[in-house]
């Protein structure tokens, strides 16, 4: 079964063509260009950008497969959560070609593709604990099953990879900020300025389960940087070097601790991280180090499948489909859908 995957939820517009769980292609257009200027997602500009690539990233997509649209047999689209006008026009459009050609249309969550991603090249067996980790999102999925996802934490304000973004940002180094900054960490001293880590204590969550939570928060880290930076004009490239290096070590000794802490509280073996921020060299190092040391062991996507992509949308309306699930035309986007 060729199933066509089709993803806008946020600024990439992206298109795959799985047959079975082999990817046959998989197309992203990023959009860093138009939002470069603006050190941020600008959500009008998304939309507009989304609709001029959807479908020649589909038409590529289907080439590159070497399928046409009549070897289609099942449409998947990301439904949420996103920028609503973003997701919007990828939903659109995998409805109407559903509709024109009679196909069975899936409505996929973005995070669930997300956890699923690791399981595109590799068979990753349930249960595991997920860190998903992006420019949107930074939490912890309990994944016990295919379909049975428990939230274990989330961030309480700014996710990793838009501390990253922003940080980046005040250093004057461009967007999007993770590569660089995890780039022109390499020659800094991780230790050379103590910024803070932000370790909430576990708490209850709510009731009907009252599970303990393990929750992130990376805004004081921003400001601690911001003022940082305010207080002491970047000198030189050493001192950039060594600033990015600081800060990404607050980050990822937080990202870490919070996941092996939550691991060791559901029992599970298996930690899989992903999103764009898994891309980090220091979070996936660190993240196989430390989780040996405590018998875990960790799975990483490859790197096309941690940033936003819709080989991964694909995947997950595979499944849904064989579990019998169809979504019916009047599915619409919805911008916090929850997993
Ligand atoms: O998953 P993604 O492509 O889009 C969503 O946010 O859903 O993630 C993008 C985020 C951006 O914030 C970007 O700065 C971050 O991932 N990122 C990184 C790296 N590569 C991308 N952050 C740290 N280190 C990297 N190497
Ligand atoms: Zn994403």
């Amino acid at each position: 079964m060729k199933i066509l995957g089709i993803e806008s939820s946020c600024d990439d517009t992206a298109a795959a063509v799985l047959d079975g769980t082999r990817v046959l292609s998989s197309v992203v257009a990023s959009q860093n260009e138009v939002h470069e200027k603006y050190g941020g997602v600008v959500p009008e500009l998304a939309s507009r950008s989304h609709i001029r690539s959807v479908l020649p990233v589909i038409r590529a997509a289907l080439d590159h497969a070497g399928a046409r649209l009549e070897d289609i047999d099942a449409i998947a689209a990301t439904a949420g959560p996103g920028l609503v006008g973003s997701l919007l026009v990828g939903l659109s459009t995998a409805k109407a070609i559903a509709f024109a050609r009679r196909l069975p249309f899936v409505a996929v969550n973005h995070l669930e593709g997300h956890l699923l991603s690791v399981q595109i090249d590799e068979e990753v067996a349930f249960p595991y604990l997920a860190l998903l980790v992006s420019g949107g999102h930074t939490s912890l999925y309990y994944a016990e099953e295919l379909g049975q996802y428990r939230c274990l934490g989330a961030t309480r304000d700014d996710a990793a990879g838009e501390a990253y973004d922003k940080v980046a940002k005040v250093m004057g180094l461009g967007f999007p900020g993770g590569p660089v900054i995890d780039r022109i960490a390499r020659a800094g001293n991780p230790s050379a300025i103590r910024f803070p880590r932000a370790r909430l204590k576990p708490r209850r969550g709510n009731a009907p389960t009252n599970e303990k939570r393990f929750d992130f928060s990376f805004s004081g880290l921003k400001t601690a940087v911001w003022q940082y930076v305010r207080d002491n004009p970047i000198k030189d490239d050493q001192n950039a070097a060594d600033l990015a290096a600081s800060f990404q070590e607050a980050v990822v000794d937080v990202l870490i601790d919070n996941s092996l802490a939550a691991a060791e509280h559901v029992g599970a073996q298996r930690l899989v991280v992903a999103g764009g921020v898994s891309a980090n060299s220091r979070l996936r190092h660190r993240a196989q180090v430390d989780a040996a040391a405590r018998g875990v062991t960790v799975h990483i996507p490859p790197m096309r499948y941690c940033t936003d992509n819709a080989a991964m949308i694909a995947l997950a309306g595979r499944w849904r489909l064989e579990r019998g699930q169809v979504d019916p035309m009047s599915t619409n986007a919805v911008a916090d859908l929850e997993l």
